[in-house]
């Protein structure tokens, strides 16, 4: 028997999803995440790279994620437990929720310590700080914080305390209202900024760098990188889209909706590095200058435009919603796991969940002072964690979805779940699942090895 509802609740409408998916979708990943590693990989090529995994991989490997999620209605794992008992499957395809719950701990816990940096900088642009610096004293103040442990780890603390308490509560009450007006919001804060990086900037070359693809500088690895960010910044591959997906009501269309948190996540990238980039050739700065990116362009621009403080405060206020509505996401599936399980109560759950993933992030805030000397592979603590999970289990998931979603549930059912009435529509999602999603992955993932 198919579930009508989830035990934890329901979106009181499409539209709340969509703003919840797109919460989860725009975050970190967005404006801190995009830039800094388009401008590590060189730009344009590796844009275009992007887009197409979005496109490609992405966005059908939503549609999969979502409709096993509505089909469970329950955490990823029990829901995959549930489905491949449906669909007379083995049992051990509930690995893939537990795969999802690791990346997800992984994630969660280097996601704070950076959602901390940008509730730090709410209070660094209120007070004014950035007011007449240039680019050596911006990035004296993003150094500043980064080497003192104790300051990250406070904002790192605090954070994590935001995220508990939402999810807590129930992501149903306050979330629902808060996504509504804050999304619009901070699509307009983009636009203004990009609208100042045209008038202020170097826009044409930041439009150039970002557009302009030179495959000369695309390697392997960036192409793995490339992918891994789509995946990211979709919130795919750990079961929070999927737990999203299991509290929509059974008539919204997954097609639609999932083309909408696509679009609007993907303007908010670009958006983003349209604002960003002509700062940085403006200024001289180098755009492969990794994490610290826009902690160091947007503050030496919000100190030299007129009403900087303002403005600048409103930004990072707006980061820092944009980084807790996904937070929250990432940190859903595994305490709605031990509600399920382990009889728990949300509070604790989520006091429980958020307190591993804390005393793991303590790992990151050590990387960026401490033991910014031990690394591995050329990478420190905070490095390897993001690689990991962005490049390797976020991709894994997604190919184990498309799988599970593509081969192994029956195409009635699928398209039972999916609704879609168009044939060549239907048609076209299962053809990029069963397989360009799945080989497209595989290739990625041998190329970064250099095997192919
Ligand atoms: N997509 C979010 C961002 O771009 C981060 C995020 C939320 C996420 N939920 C996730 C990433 C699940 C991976 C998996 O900032």
């Amino acid at each position: 028997m198919r579930k009508e509802s989830s035990i934890h609740g329901q979106w009181s409408s499409r539209l709340v999803f969509i703003l919840a998916a797109t919460g989860s979708a725009v975050g970190l990943g967005n404006i801190w995440r995009f830039p800094y590693i388009v401008g590590e990989h060189g730009g344009g090529a590796f844009v275009l790279v992007y887009l197409a995994c979005i496109l490609l991989i992405g966005l059908p490997i939503m549609m999969a994620e979502i409709l096993i999620g509505r089909r469970g209605r329950q955490s990823p794992i029990n829901t995959m437990a549930t489905l491949a008992r449906d669909e007379g499957l083995s049992r051990s395809w509930s690995l893939l929720g537990w795969l999802g719950v690791v990346a997800g701990f992984l994630i969660l816990s280097y996601y704070s310590v950076i959602a901390g940096w940008a509730l730090s900088y709410v209070f660094r642009a209120g007070a004014g700080s950035f007011s007449g610096q240039d680019a050596d004293g911006v990035r004296a103040m993003f150094e500043g914080l980064v080497s003192d442990p104790e300051r990250l780890l406070a904002w790192h603390t605090i954070f994590m305390v935001m995220t508990m308490m939402v999810v807590a509560r129930g992501v149903r009450s306050g979330l629902e209202q808060a996504v509504r007006i804050l999304m619009p919001a901070l699509l307009i804060m983009l636009v203004l900024l990009v609208g100042y990086a045209m008038a202020e900037g170097h826009f044409m070359d930041g439009f150039r760098f970002m557009f302009r693809p030179d495959f000369s500088r695309l390697s392997g690895n960036s192409v793995l990188v490339a992918m891994g960010q789509a995946f990211f910044t979709l919130s795919l591959g750990m079961g929070a889209i999927m737990i999203y997906g299991s509290y929509l009501s059974s008539r919204a269309s997954i097609a639609r909706t999932s083309a909408t948190v696509v679009g609007a996540d993907t303007a908010v990238a670009i958006l983003a590095g349209l604002a960003i980039f002509p700062i940085v050739f403006a200024s001289g700065l180098e755009p492969g200058q990794g994490p610290g990116l826009i902690f160091i362009t947007l503050p030496m621009a919000f100190g030299q435009m007129p009403g900087g403080v303002l403005f600048g405060t409103v930004f990072f206020v707006l980061l820092l919603v944009a980084a807790w509505t996904s937070s929250i996401s990432i940190m859903e599936p595994a305490v709605a796991y031990l509600v399920e399980n382990r009889g728990m109560h949300r509070v604790g759950a989520a006091a429980a969940v958020a307190g591993v993933a804390w005393l793991l992030g303590i790992g990151t805030v050590l990387s960026f002072n401490h033991w910014s000397g031990y690394t591995l592979f050329d990478r420190t603590f905070f490095d390897l964690v993001d690689y990991l999970t962005s490049n390797i289990l976020l991709p894994l998931g997604g190919l184990l979805i498309a799988l599970f979603a593509g081969w192994r549930m029956t195409e009635r059912s699928v398209m039972e779940e999916l609704g879609i009435r168009r044939p060549l529509l239907f048609r076209t999602w299962y053809y990029l699942v069963r397989f360009v999603a799945p080989i497209g992955i595989l290739l990625v993932f041998l190329r970064a090895i250099n095997l192919i």
